[in-house]
């Protein structure tokens, strides 16, 4: 289901301890710096919104809220935003581990450029993996942005038990790959938020 509107508003719609995992990917206000620096994104005007660290805060605790016991959470994260997004979802989560996603190509930045991204892994209560795999995943990409729905289909055969029913969210979903992700298996209901869906996502 993809509902168009702010992650807090949508979220409180739910009730307590509804989702069975939740995989999303947010906009940390340090992605301005790319914006602001980029010889190549100077140029692109249509942007999504960044939030500060103060509102995702409110957004995760409001997260929680929803989030089954014993479940497990899964954040998107690059270098630059990785110490303010621990300290902040530390407190609202038990960390498990972080994640590192391997793109095997160079992406944002001057020196030292990006070729991982981390994948913050917590839960709410005690969350056991259903599968035993690496923390590290390699997976060849080129976009800064969007993100392949492949990883997000890693996450949840790790994390759920798939042959129960399962509910999960993205309340910063993009363009979708939690719902492309989702499709491949059939215990699975997908709901996906965010304020301006991309118009190819429709
Ligand atoms: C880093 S992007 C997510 C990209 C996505 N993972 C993908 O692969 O396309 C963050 C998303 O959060 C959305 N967003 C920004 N503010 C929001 C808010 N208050 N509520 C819901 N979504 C929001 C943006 O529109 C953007 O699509």
């Amino acid at each position: 289901m993809k509902i168009k509107g702010d992650a807090l508003k949508v979220l409180k719609t739910f009730p307590d301890e509804f989702f069975d995992c939740i995989i999303t990917d947010p906009p940390y206000p340090h992605l301005e710096r790319h914006r602001a620096v980029g010889t190549t994104t100077r140029l692109v005007k249509d942007w999504f919104p960044t939030l500060s660290m103060e509102q995702i805060g409110l957004i995760f605790k409001e997260a929680e809220r929803t989030l089954k016991k014993n479940s497990s959470i899964f954040v998107f994260c690059n270098g630059l935003a990785l110490r303010d997004m621990l300290n902040t979802l530390s407190k609202i989560f038990e960390f498990r581990q972080v994640i590192v996603w391997d793109k095997v190509y160079l992406g944002l930045g001057y020196h030292f450029r990006n070729r991982v991204e981390f994948i913050l892994y917590y839960s709410k209560g005690n969350h056991r993996p259903i599968k035993n795999i690496a923390n590290v995943i390699r997976f060849p990409w080129k976009e800064s942005y969007r993100k392949p729905y492949q990883i997000y289909k890693i996450l949840l055969e790790t994390s759920l038990d798939l042959s129960k029913e399962n509910k999960v969210i993205d309340f910063f979903a993009g363009s979708c790959p939690l719902s492309k992700a989702c499709s491949f298996f059939k215990n699975i209901k997908c709901f996906e938020v965010d304020v301006n869906f991309h118009e190819k996502t429709k």
